[in-house]
């Protein structure tokens, strides 16, 4: 038995034409396409991104799959094998499947389980992995804040699994990057207050979106709050300029002026 290749797609953070060149070529030579959502009814994120791109070819089917934004691995196990055995049935008969996944497929992604377990239930198969811009990176671009400069360190932490330690990593990184949101905003207010880091901070959600928003000042903005696709970046060093350009330049500009 020839199984197809199961490829995971990253398509970016929002914006259709943050798309790659390589997503968007593999998205269009396959025959099936898995767009993940997180509800029946509702749309997949995914599909809204490439589909200005992609288009609804004739030829090429596509499976919305559905899985539920829960933690709880017992909620969540039918979706799975519900999306194995729909997605199997084409690996199995030759075909390949593109996952298209928002962002970056080794971020938070719902791929990383995906192919992890696809290689246990058909041995051999063949899965590649396609990057794609990750709303990190998006939300660095749009807030002009570095994620990390020189000897600097970033951390990643998801939010929403639990803050308790967050007061020491914003005491310990220079930038501290805050996904998955949720509910918690309330906690991470407490915690930049607590650093005196508020000033520091920008809420974004929907990076690169047509709804696009960017919360500079947090405290004044709690009805921002409660966006799926939102982010909080801390920066704690001073910057001026773009991507804090001046506060560099000058040492490296005199440094080749010694040689
Ligand atoms: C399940 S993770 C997926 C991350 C994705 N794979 C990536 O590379 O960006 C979802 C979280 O990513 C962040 N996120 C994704 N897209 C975003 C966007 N366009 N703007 C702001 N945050 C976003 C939010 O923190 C959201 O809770």
């Amino acid at each position: 038995m020839q199984l197809g290749t199961l490829y995971g797609v990253g398509v970016g953070p929002g914006a259709p034409d943050l798309l790659t060149l390589r997503a968007v070529n593999v998205l269009k030579s396959v025959p099936v396409l898995a767009l993940p959502r997180s509800s029946d009814y509702g749309s997949s994120m995914a599909w809204k991104i490439i589909k200005p791109t992609i288009g609804e070819n004739p030829d090429q089917e596509r499976l919305f799959l559905t899985f539920p934004m829960k933690k709880d691995p017992a909620q969540l196990l039918p979706a799975w094998n519900k999306a194995f055995t729909e997605i199997g049935k084409h690996l199995e008969a030759g075909k390949s499947v593109a996952f298209a996944t928002e962002g970056d497929p080794s971020l938070y992604s719902t791929f990383i389980y995906l192919g992890r377990e696809a290689q246990q239930r058909w041995p051999g198969i063949k899965v590649e992995i396609v990057p794609g811009v990750s709303s990190i990176n998006a939300v660095a671009s749009i807030t002009q804040i570095p994620l990390a400069d020189g000897q600097e360190r970033i951390a990643i932490i998801p939010a929403n699994y639990g803050i308790e330690d967050l007061t020491r990593v914003l005491a310990e990184f220079d930038t501290t990057i805050l996904m998955k949101i949720g509910s918690e905003m309330p906690n991470v207010l407490a915690a930049l207050e607590q650093q005196g880091l508020t000033d520091k901070a920008v809420f974004v959600s929907k990076a690169t979106m047509a709804e696009q928003n960017v919360v500079r000042n947090l405290r004044e903005a709690s009805g921002a709050y409660g966006d799926c696709f939102a982010m909080v970046i801390v920066s704690r060093k001073e910057r001026n300029g773009v991507l804090g350009g001046d506060v560099e330049v000058t040492p490296l500009r005199a440094l080749m002026e010694q040689e």
